[in-house]
């Protein structure tokens, strides 16, 4: 058994020295930022189910695609079908949920890709987890804020219906935190204000950080 430890112990030591990492021998973000004539960023929308966020996304994407800019959104529901389909709701799952985001959009950033992101993101501690990995003056972050009366109201996919029947269990608002973010680059009240009065919002903050 010890012989055995030891042996997976020395096979890790050899598997990491095998290992070349080539970063400053490729492209790097500023040669691609050069070539797509913008400068990258994470746009990170962070709000309740129901909120808005991905419509937010989309109307962004579709405005920035029109002046010309290559953008990709990563979305909750898109991303948990594929990339994350084998994690759920605890708090541990969206944490992984949304660590294995961030590392996706940082190969979206050094790209030179605008990557706008749509996910509850519920907690400081996993926003602040995404973020480092990002890092910090990489993203712009939306708080897309309704209150979860509204949301609730508007359920566009039947779900609030579904957790307050005990149907659906970790709900977000309902059995599982969301906190407000406590500085965000742009609040967005999406109960106040219209789509295109919320683009507008948005793309004012946006529109100086990816110009080249
Ligand atoms: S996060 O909390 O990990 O950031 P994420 O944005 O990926 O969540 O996924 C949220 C989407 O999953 C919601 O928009 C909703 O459609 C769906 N969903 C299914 N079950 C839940 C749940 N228990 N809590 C929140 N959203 C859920």
């Amino acid at each position: 058994m010890l012989e055995h430890s030891m042996l997976m112990k020395k096979e890790l030591i050899i598997m990491e020295d095998n290992l070349h990492p080539v970063f400053n021998k490729i492209l790097n973000r500023d040669d691609k930022e050069r070539l797509l004539n913008q400068r990258s960023k994470v746009v990170w929308l962070t709000g309740l189910s129901g909120s808005g966020k991905t419509t937010i996304a989309r109307n962004i994407e579709m405005e920035l695609n029109g002046m010309g800019f290559l953008t990709q959104v990563l979305d909750g529901d898109n991303i948990r079908i594929g990339l994350n389909k084998n994690l759920k709701f605890s708090e541990d799952d969206r944490s992984e949920n949304i660590r294995r985001i961030a590392e996706v959009s940082k190969l979206f950033l050094n790209c030179g890709i605008i990557c706008i992101n749509a996910f509850i993101t519920p907690t400081e501690k996993i926003r602040n987890q995404a973020f480092k990995i990002i890092g910090n003056s990489n993203v712009i972050e939306i708080f897309v804020n309704a209150p979860i009366e509204i949301c609730e109201q508007r359920d566009t996919k039947g779900l609030y219906e579904k957790a307050r029947k005990g149907l659906i269990i970790d709900f977000t608002g309902i059995d599982s935190p969301f906190e407000n973010p406590v500085n965000p680059n742009i609040e967005i009240r999406t109960n106040e204000l219209s789509v295109s009065e919320s683009l507008k919002k948005c793309l004012e903050v946006i529109l100086p950080e990816i110009t080249y």
